[in-house]
């Protein structure tokens, strides 16, 4: 299934599929001639099948670790030592740290070249590849630094979530989660239903049945996802800022434990219950609705007391926490779920402090 959006003037098109698409296919769609594939280790194998000798590969170490300017040095040096022009094609394979290094490495590249995605995780067709957002980790701050480059093709091969480990599901389903929360879906029996369907996959391994639900929920994240960019491409208003949701808890609390040691997912779904308990706190959200964002969290597994048993630094998480703090003026904003959506919440002077304690620390 294919979902068309224009982002900021740019086009962007993902296209839900059953199987891997092949280099000429993406050759076709985006007008090239000439491309570099960029993966990781494990999605090295998926990027031979995907170029078939038609482009040179480029494999990085994989996981966030390696989303640091090493990487993006790195697949600079390697494009340009393979003498490709600014015609040429930079096709990422991988999940969200390989989208999010390519896609940098492409915004940068004689000032932009062309650029196509194939999504390899739940996480990254779910939430990373669409948007437009790149950048990588620096001074041991999640993304730091980093561009807006939307991808021109988005491929999410369903076929590709056979080999994604258990762990792996259960990071990108928490952004599933998030948009259901966004969209107001998750309160709605069905949509748990389909949520819970995908219990096999996060801890064996997934059935034709789970590929099948993957499908359906992918194609509500994408729509959820690029209706909201497509209103606030560059995060000037609030509308974008709600995808955060769940992530200023959860980009601290991955900075405290040391970036790469939980899952993005993981710690996503750890910071959606955090941000429920504030909004209640704050008037905000309704104690029924963070009742059920809790009980869906906890039912698939997911870490949700406060404090999570991996914050051992707790000065790491209050520093990531002011920093996210310094980068609005007006304060520190979190998103909090609301009747049948979300809004971001600013609570003033005493944000840190309040922060702090619903995050259980002493
Ligand atoms: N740009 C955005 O808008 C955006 C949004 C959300 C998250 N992100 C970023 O995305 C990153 C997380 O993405 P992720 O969860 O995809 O992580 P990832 O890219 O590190 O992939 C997770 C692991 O799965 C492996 N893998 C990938 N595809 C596989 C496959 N088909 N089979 C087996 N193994 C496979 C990878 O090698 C890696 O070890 C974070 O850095 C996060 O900040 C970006």
């Amino acid at each position: 299934m294919n979902h068309d959006f224009t982002f900021g003037g740019h086009k962007s098109s993902a296209h839900i599929e059953a199987k891997t698409p092949r280099l000429g296919r993406i050759f076709s769609d985006m007008e090239a001639e000439r491309a570099v594939i960029v993966c990781d280790r494990n999605t090295a194998p998926l990027a031979g099948e995907i170029a078939g000798g038609g482009a040179e590969i480029f494999a990085l170490p994989d996981g966030e670790a390696a989303k640091n300017w090493q990487s993006v040095e790195t697949v600079l040096r390697a494009v340009a030592g393979a003498g490709l022009g600014k015609d040429g094609l930079f096709v990422a394979v991988g999940g969200g740290v390989v989208s999010d290094i390519c896609g940098f490495a492409a915004s940068v590249y004689k000032r932009g070249a062309a650029l196509a995605i194939v999504s390899t995780t739940l996480l990254g067709m779910a939430d990373a590849a669409l948007g437009g957002k790149t950048g990588f980790d620096l001074f041991d701050i999640k993304n730091f630094a980093g561009t807006f480059y939307p991808a021109r093709h988005i491929y999410m091969p369903l076929d590709a979530l056979r080999t994604l480990p258990p762990r792996e599901w259960r990071s990108g389903l928490a952004e599933i989660i998030k948009t259901t929360v966004l969209d107001g879906s998750l309160y709605e029996n069905e949509t748990r239903k389909r949520l819970l369907a995908l219990s096999p996959a996060l801890s064996v391994a997934p059935d034709d049945a789970c590929i099948d639900g993957a499908a359906a929920l992918v194609g509500m994240a994408v729509r959820v996802k690029g209706d909201i960019v497509q209103k606030d491409p560059l995060e000037t208003g609030d509308e974008r800022a709600l995808l955060n949701l769940g992530h200023t808890f959860g980009h601290a609390l991955e900075s405290a434990a040391g970036l790469g040691s939980l899952s993005h997912g993981e710690a996503v779904a750890w910071g959606m219950a955090r941000a429920a308990e504030l909004g209640v706190k704050l008037g905000i959200t309704p104690q029924a609705r963070a009742e059920t964002i809790h009980d869906v969290l906890t039912e698939l597994g997911y870490e949700t007391r406060a404090p999570h048993p991996a914050l051992a630094d707790q000065e790491a998480f209050m520093w990531a926490l002011a920093d996210a703090k310094k980068k609005k003026a007006a304060g520190l904003r979190f998103v909090g779920p609301c009747g049948n959506g979300a809004r971001v919440i600013t609570p003033g002077l005493d944000g840190l402090k309040l922060a702090g304690e619903i995050a259980g620390l002493s």
